[in-house]
């Protein structure tokens, strides 16, 4: 893969471990600080960005990025930050923290139960570790390169289905861009005996599929913020993903496909070249 990150003094596996379990540690504390605010939803401000009328922002979303920002600076402070909310910071660092504070804001503003955490980290220009942290259930996914992926300390495989007729995929899709291809996606899914869910947090789907709830996760359009975490814990759950990073996926996002490996073959032939798009 390619890599325009500076490369300095290796890291040690300390290094290394220690952002492991600071992910974690931290993915889950900042999902817990929002659950207070997400009882209490009745009272959180809530807007758009820009003209994009669905996609919605709160106070939380900032605080809770603000508050994952400031930790990891005290903790590394050379390190590079990507997140939703503020944008990138020192992305030519060896190792870059991808954050997306709240996944799942449609869900979080309107009572439902799936958003999370997500907090990624790459290092030299790949998808090294992650944490993704569902605080309504209790849930940590975390993978970290050659460590394999878990849920909280229970070891994850994906799913053994051979192909999409024996289990269900995720989907999603925005109004950002590749949404042509969604429709004509789902027609043929279903005319392959495929089925489908969108639960609203793309992270959580991408975690279910290294947990081997879902068979696989495509969407049109995905930002990093969304994945990085997810694409280590696919990996390290033994499942496939497209180059998402390829071009400019760190900063403009890509399509996704995550699968096990013979879900991802066959989506992946039924796409054809909407995963380039
Ligand atoms: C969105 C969710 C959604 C996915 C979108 C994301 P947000 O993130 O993950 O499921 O389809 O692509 O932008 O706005 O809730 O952080
Ligand atoms: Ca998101
Ligand atoms: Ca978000």
């Amino acid at each position: 893969m390619q890599s325009s990150q500076q490369r300095c003094t290796p890291l040690s596996p300390e290094d290394l471990q220690q952002r492991y379990a600071c992910a974690q540690e931290l993915a889950m504390q900042a999902a817990r600080r929002a659950l207070e605010p997400y009882r209490q939803r009745d009272s959180l401000v809530v807007s758009h960005k820009g003209d994009q009328l669905q996609d919605l922002v709160s106070i939380v979303d900032q605080d809770t990025e603000a508050y994952i920002k400031q930790r990891l600076a005290e903790r590394f402070p050379q390190d590079g930050f990507l997140g939703e909310e503020t944008g990138g910071a020192t992305l030519d660092a060896q190792c870059i923290w991808v954050v997306d504070p709240i996944d799942g804001t449609s869900c979080f503003v309107n009572g439902l139960h799936s958003w999370c955490v997500s907090i990624g980290l790459m290092v030299d220009g790949e998808p090294w570790l992650g944490a993704v942290a569902d605080a309504v259930h209790d849930e940590l996914f975390h993978a970290c390169n050659g460590q394999g992926a878990w849920l909280n300390q229970q070891r994850l495989s994906v799913h053994t289905a051979p192909d999409i007729a024996h289990g269900v995929m995720g989907v999603g899709t925005s109004h950002r861009r590749g949404k042509q291809h969604f429709i004509p996606f789902i027609a043929q899914l279903l005319e392959e005996g495929g089925t489908f869910i969108r639960n609203g947090s793309g992270a959580l789907m991408v975690a279910y599929v290294a947990a081997g709830r879902l068979i696989g996760y495509y969407e049109t359009h995905i930002n990093s913020w969304d994945c990085l975490a997810g694409l280590v814990l696919v990996k390290e759950a033994g499942g496939v993903s497209n180059d998402f990073l390829r071009n400019h996926g760190l900063t403009e996002g890509n399509p996704l496909l995550v699968a096990n490996p013979q879900v991802y073959a066959q989506v992946a032939s039924m796409l054809g070249n909407a995963l380039d798009a």
